[in-house]
């Protein structure tokens, strides 16, 4: 099944089988690493900006939806734990890697052995959480878990992007507010100053 396979199935409104919308992210992480390889430059650290916003997300609705409901049975709870050390691990490269700057030769080493642990995690999953998962969770369980992970990735990619739009009005309203402050304080300047004025015609009058 391809990827628009499964998001045909999603908007559908069918149930979402967790393995086919997993495996598809795995997929994709896949093919951002093979452009990874062949990409140069700042080109570099664009790809793996991808890279970074994809596995964030991934390893976030596992987290969130996925692993504790494998955690509990005894089938499923050894590679369970294992695979959240292996997210902290994964994790931990995406911070150091996303602080570079430039795609030195250190970075490319990290970003080697990324990959590596990605692939690593991939495998195990696929061909040995998934199909004890199936095993051992019922059919009604196992299609909830993927509605949930699907609704909690939307969520979350919506969350992104109001993100970015935020950051960008902000900067406008601010320049917005400075202009207004502006016009405010000589507004004030000029108020003050008539009062001053017309407080000392009063006193004036009064001394008389
Ligand atoms: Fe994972």
């Amino acid at each position: 099944m391809t990827l628009c396979d499964v998001k045909a199935r999603a908007n559908k409104g069918g149930d979402m089988d967790p393995f086919e919308l997993l495996k598809a992210d795995h997929r994709k992480v896949e093919e951002l690493f093979t452009e990874l390889e062949s990409a140069s430059g700042k080109q570099k650290l664009q790809v793996f900006g991808q890279i970074k916003t994809e596995l964030e997300l991934h390893t976030h609705i596992e987290e969130k939806v996925f692993y504790p409901a494998l955690e509990e049975p005894e089938e499923t709870h050894d590679l369970t734990l294992e695979a959240y050390e292996e997210h902290a691990v994964v994790k931990d490269l995406l911070k150091k890697l996303g602080r570079a700057r430039t795609a030195n030769d250190e970075w490319e080493a990290q970003a080697k052995v990324l990959q590596e642990n990605v692939e690593h995690h991939v495998e195990e999953e696929e061909n040995e959480l998934f199909p004890k998962a199936e095993a051992t969770l019922g059919e009604e369980e196992l299609e909830e878990l993927g509605d949930r992970m699907e609704a909690e990735k939307a969520r979350k990619q919506r969350g992104a992007s109001s993100k970015k739009s935020a950051k960008k009005s902000a900067s406008k309203t601010k320049s917005a507010s400075t202009a207004q402050k502006r016009t405010r304080t000589s507004k004030k300047t000029s108020k003050s100053s008539g009062s001053k004025k017309s407080g000392s015609k009063k006193s004036t009058s009064k001394k008389r």
